[in-house]
C-alpha cells in the first residue's frame, strides 16, 4: 500500500491516523508506488493547483492499471468530497472515494475494493469476456461521502460521531514520530470565507471533548513526543460544552467532566465550569501534561483571540511563542467581499495586543507571526493591492503565504464574484508581495545573529540529505534507513514526520547538518559535532548560537 497526502496539517493528521488503522489490520506500506498494489492520494481541495497534481497522478496510474489490472486507486480527503461520484466517470482508474469526515470507514471500503477488484480480474481472465468486466467494474466502485448530510451542531455531544473513532484508537508507538506530533481538537469549519471550500468538503464545525484531547497528549509523550501541534481550521474557536452525554461509535458515554479547575478564565463563565474553552483546553494540556515542552496551535483566526487565551500563553512556560494568524488581505473593502469578519484596523489591534501579551525578546522569548494573504481576490483594485503591501509592512511576519485567488466551486465567490484580476496581474501581486515578505523575513532573521536559541531537533537537514545521496552513490558511504513510510507532499509537514529519512553514519570530516525549529517556528541548521549519532540529537531540545542567517533559516553552532 502507498499513500500520499497533499496540502494540509490537518491532512498529514488523517493519513497518519488512517494509515495507523489499515496497518493494525496488517496493510503494509511502502516508499515507492510501483511497489503497492493499492494506491491512495489523500487530497486537498483548497486551490486548484493542488488538485492538478492530483490529477496528474491519476493520468499515470490509469496507464498502470492498463497493464496491472488488480491495482486499486483511492482518493480520500477532500477533492473526493467536492467531486463526489463524478471523479469515477472523470478518472474512471479510480476505485474508492472516501471523504474527509468519512476516513474512518477507510478499512472496510479498501477490503471491500480490494476483493471485489482480485475477484473481477480473476473473472476477466477466465472468462476472456471484456464487455462484462467492464460492466462488473463500475458496481466495484465504493464510496463513503458525506454529500449533503445535514450540518452537525457544533459540541460533538450533541453528535453521534463516528468519526472521533479515528482519532480515538490512533496508534503511537515511540518508533512512529520524531518527537513531535498533530492532535486535533477541532474539525470542519463554519465561518464560510466566500472564496473558501473547507466548510463544504469536511463539514460543521465540531469539538473533541477535552478528556479526548488531554488523554491523547498524554499517551503521545508517554510514546516520547515533546511537541504537540494543536489542529483545527480555526482552532481558537474552540469551546466545548459539557453535560450532554457523547455518542461514539454508537455508543452513549456520559461525558465524565473531570472538573474543570476554577481558574481566571473559567471565571467568566459563573457557573460554567460547564464549559471548556480555548484558553481552558491550553492550560489543561500544559499543565496536565508537563512532559510535553512544546505546544503549539494553528490556525488561528484574529477576532476570536481573547486576552485570557494570550494570558494563558503568557503564563505558561511551554506554550510556544508563535501564532499563525491570516489576515489575506490589508484592504476592509476585500476583507468585507471575502467574508472574513474583521477590519484591518481590528487585525491590527490583535496584533498589537498579541505582542504586548508575549512578545519578550528581552528574555529570549520574541513573538513570531505568521500569516496568509490571498492576491488577486475578486475585485481587487492596485489600491486594495497597496494596502496588503502595507499590511506586510506593518505587522512584519516572520514568514508569510502569498496565494494567488484561486476560484472554488461551490463557493459564494464562484457563484457570485467574478475572478476578473487576469492571471498576469495576479502573479506580479503574488510575486511583488513575496519580494516584499522577502526582504522582512530576512531582516527578521538577521536579527537572530549572535543569540542563543534553543532548538527542537526534527532530523538530518534537507541539503544533507541530497549531499549524501550524491555521496553514496560516488562511494557507497552511508547506510541508507528508512524510517517512517508515507511520503508527505505539500510542504505544510513538519520535517520528518511521517515522511522518509536516511539516517547518516557521520562523514570522514565527522560533520553532518542537522535542521530543527525554535520555539517561535524559526528554521535553525547546525552541525552534530563530530562523533555524536546525528539520531541521538532528533527529538531533542538543543542550545544553537546563531551566526549567520539566510530569509528562510538561520545557521549555528551548538552552543
Ligand atoms: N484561493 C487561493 N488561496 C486560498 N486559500 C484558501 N482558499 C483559497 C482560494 N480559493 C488560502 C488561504 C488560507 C490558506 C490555507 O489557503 O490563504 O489561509
Amino acid at each position: 500500500m502507498y499513500l500520499e497526502t497533499f496540502g494540509c496539517q490537518m491532512n498529514v493528521l488523517d493519513s497518519e491516523l488512517a494509515a495507523g488503522a489499515l496497518r493494525a489490520l496488517g496493510y503494509r506500506f511502502v516508499d515507492d508506488s510501483n511497489d503497492a498494489g493499492v494506491i491512495l492520494y489523500n487530497t486537498c481541495s483548497v486551490r486548484d493547483h493542488a488538485e492538478q497534481k492530483v490529477r496528474s497522478r491519476l493520468g499515470e496510474m490509469a496507464v498502470r492499471k492498463r497493464r496491472e489490472p488488480s491495482l486499486v486507486v483511492g482518493v480520500l480527503g477532500c477533492m473526493a468530497e467536492r467531486d463526489g461520484q463524478a471523479i469515477f466517470h472523470k478518472s474512471p482508474v479510480v476505485d474508492v472515494l472516501c471523504g474527509p469526515s468519512e476516513l474512518d470507514k477507510l478499512p472496510a471500503l479498501l477490503d471491500n475494493a480490494v476483493r471485489t477488484r482480485v475477484s473481477l480480474v480473476g473473472d476477466r481472465l477466465d472468462n476472456n469476456h471484456r464487455c462484462n468486466a467492464v460492466i462488473a467494474d463500475r458496481s466495484a466502485k465504493v464510496a463513503a461521502l458525506q454529500g449533503g448530510a445535514s450540518r452537525r451542531s457544533a459540541t460533538l455531544s450533541a453528535a453521534a460521531d463516528h468519526l472521533e473513532l479515528l482519532d480515538l484508537s490512533r496508534a503511537i508507538s515511540p518508533s512512529d514520530h520524531n518527537g513531535s506530533a498533530y492532535v486535533r481538537i477541532t474539525r470542519g469549519c463554519n465561518k464560510f470565507y466566500t472564496y473558501c471550500v473547507v466548510p463544504y468538503t469536511r463539514g460543521a464545525e465540531t469539538h473533541r471533548p477535552p478528556d479526548h484531547i488531554v488523554d491523547e497528549c498524554k499517551r503521545l509523550a508517554d510514546a516520547g513526543v515533546l511537541e504537540i501541534t494543536l489542529l483545527g481550521q480555526t482552532v481558537n474557536h474552540y469551546r466545548f460544552e459539557h453535560g450532554a452525554s457523547v455518542v461514539v461509535g454508537g455508543v452513549t458515554q456520559p461525558q465524565k467532566g473531570r472538573a474543570i479547575k476554577p481558574n481566571m478564565n473559567s471565571a467568566r463563565h459563573g457557573a460554567a465550569a460547564r464549559v471548556t474553552t480555548f484558553a481552558d483546553l491550553l492550560k489543561r494540556v500544559h499543565d496536565e501534561v508537563p512532559a510535553i515542552k512544546r505546544l503549539r496551535f494553528v490556525t488561528s483566526y484574529p477576532r476570536d483571540f481573547t486576552d485570557d487565551a494570550l494570558q494563558v500563553m503568557r503564563d505558561s512556560p511551554r506554550i510556544c511563542r508563535y501564532l499563525h494568524a491570516p489576515a489575506q488581505s490589508g484592504s476592509d473593502a476585500a476583507l468585507t467581499r471575502m467574508n472574513r469578519g474583521y477590519t484591518v484596523s481590528e487585525y491590527m489591534e490583535f496584533v498589537d495586543r498579541a505582542r504586548s501579551f508575549l512578545d519578550e525578546p528581552e528574555k529570549g522569548r520574541p513573538l513570531m507571526l505568521a500569516g496568509d494573504i490571498i492576491v488577486g481576490f475578486s475585485g481587487e483594485t492596485e489600491a486594495e493591492f497597496h494596502e496588503t503591501l502595507t499590511l506586510l509592512e506593518r505587522v512584519r511576519y516572520k514568514s508569510c503565504f502569498i496565494f494567488k485567488y484561486s476560484p472554488r466551486p461551490g463557493t459564494a465567490a464562484f457563484d457570485r464574484l467574478p475572478d476578473d484580476v487576469p492571471d498576469e496581474v495576479k502573479r506580479r501581486r503574488n510575486n511583488e508581495a513575496l519580494a516584499l515578505q522577502h526582504t522582512i523575513s530576512d531582516e527578521i532573521s538577521q536579527g537572530f545573529a549572535g543569540d542563543v536559541v534553543h532548538v527542537f531537533v526534527e532530523g538530518v537537514s534537507a541539503q544533507e540529505r541530497k549531499r549524501q545521496a550524491s555521496e553514496q552513490v560516488q562511494t557507497g558511504k552511508y547506510a541508507a534507513v528508512t524510517i517512517g513510510g508515507d511520503a508527505v507532499a505539500g510542504g505544510a509537514a513538519p520535517v520528518g514526520q511521517g515522511a522518509a529519512r536516511r539516517v547518516p553514519i557521520n562523514g570522514s570530516d565527522g560533520r553532518v547538518q542537522m535542521t530543527g525549529r525554535t520555539d517561535g517556528d524559526m528554521i535553525v541548521h547546525f552541525d552534530a559535532p563530530a562523533g555524536l549519532a546525528p539520531d541521538d540529537l532528533v527529538g531533542r531540545i538543543v542550545p544553537v548560537r546563531i551566526e549567520r542567517a539566510s530569509v528562510l533559516s538561520l545557521f549555528g553552532a551548538l552552543a
